[in-house]
């Protein structure tokens, strides 16, 4: 049995990531701040800015975590504007810091961590490029939550470089959300405007876990971003609709079917086999 531990694992995404893991096979443990709501998970309490602690789980000081597979990192102050820049920016970078180097120095080589859609550009009041949006454009952090997004993957990126062994993935999630949250979809279906922010897009949360299970069975090694969204909009006007009332400037790469995803996922779809399957839609 491979084992793995997750960070931010009692979090909205990580409470679905721990459950589909355990579903899957792996032996997982999740550590947080904060206790994680069912008690068949194993959980441990540690603030990762703590570097020690975080060194001493990783490290396996106690059996419970010693040989590690892979470490999947979600745990952050998920977005702009919930903290003051200063706090988000210290946690969010620290953290990650924390726990990269740990796994170096444990000489895990598999390292999956959350990044985010904001490093495309959000909330776009400068418009994307392109659209779909995909991995190939440099990332435009516009807040100070994006940029510790940005040099997350900047570091993911030179410690590959340091270490041909090591393959890190950065999943940069689209807006998560839990299926109990699609009815509140009706609340923006008569504006174009109100979701322009991420270019209509989500990831349901059941979707989210899947991306992490196939990133865990991705071997290669070095650094790969990755866009995860669901394969559908959030709106029921088209793509043509939304795109000629809110983006009419913006180039169109391809074409696209009337609600599907803006947020290109065809390089999680080819390199992870990423297939999403829930919609909001279905409900
Ligand atoms: N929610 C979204 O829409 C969204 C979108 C894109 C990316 N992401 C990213 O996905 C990840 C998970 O997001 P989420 O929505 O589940 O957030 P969440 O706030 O629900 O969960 C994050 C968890 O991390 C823990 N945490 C934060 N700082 C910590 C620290 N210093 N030490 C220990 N635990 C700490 C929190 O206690 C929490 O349980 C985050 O990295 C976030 O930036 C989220």
């Amino acid at each position: 049995m491979r084992s793995v531990l997750v960070t931010g694992g009692s979090g909205k995404l990580g409470k679905f990531v721990v459950r589909h893991l355990m579903e899957s096979g792996w032996n997982v443990t999740s550590i947080d701040r904060v206790p994680h709501p069912d008690s068949r998970v194993w959980s441990t309490i540690v603030d990762l800015l703590d570097s020690g602690s975080v060194m001493d789980l990783m490290t396996g000081a106690n059996e419970r975590h010693s040989k590690l597979d892979a470490v999947v990192h979600l745990a952050a102050i998920p977005a702009p504007g919930l903290q003051s820049d200063k706090a988000t920016i210290n946690n969010n970078l620290n953290s990650t810091l924390n726990v990269f180097m740990a796994a170096r120095n444990a000489g895990i080589k598999k390292v999956v961590f959350a990044s985010s859609e904001t490093v495309l550009g959000l909330p776009f009041d400068t418009p994307p490029p392109y659209v779909p949006v995909d991995e190939e454009y440099e990332p435009r952090p516009e807040s100070f939550y994006s940029l510790s997004k940005v040099l997350e993957e900047r570091l993911a990126k030179e410690l590959c470089r340091w270490d041909h062994e090591l393959s890190m993935v950065g999943l940069r999630f689209s807006n998560v959300i839990d299926p109990i949250e699609y009815p509140s979809f009706e609340d923006f279906q008569d504006d174009a405007i109100k979701r322009k922010w991420n270019l209509w897009g989500y990831i349901d949360a059941r979707d989210g876990a899947l991306a992490v299970e196939k990133a865990l069975d991705y071997e290669t090694p070095g650094f790969e971003p990755f866009i995860i969204a669901s394969p559908d909009s959030v709106m029921r006007m088209t793509n043509t609709q939304l795109l000629q009332e809110v983006f009419p400037e913006v180039a169109l790469r391809r074409q696209v079917s009337e609600h599907e995803t803006l947020l290109g996922i065809e390089k999680a779809k080819r390199l992870l086999g990423f297939n999403p399957s829930n919609s909001w839609r279905d409900l």
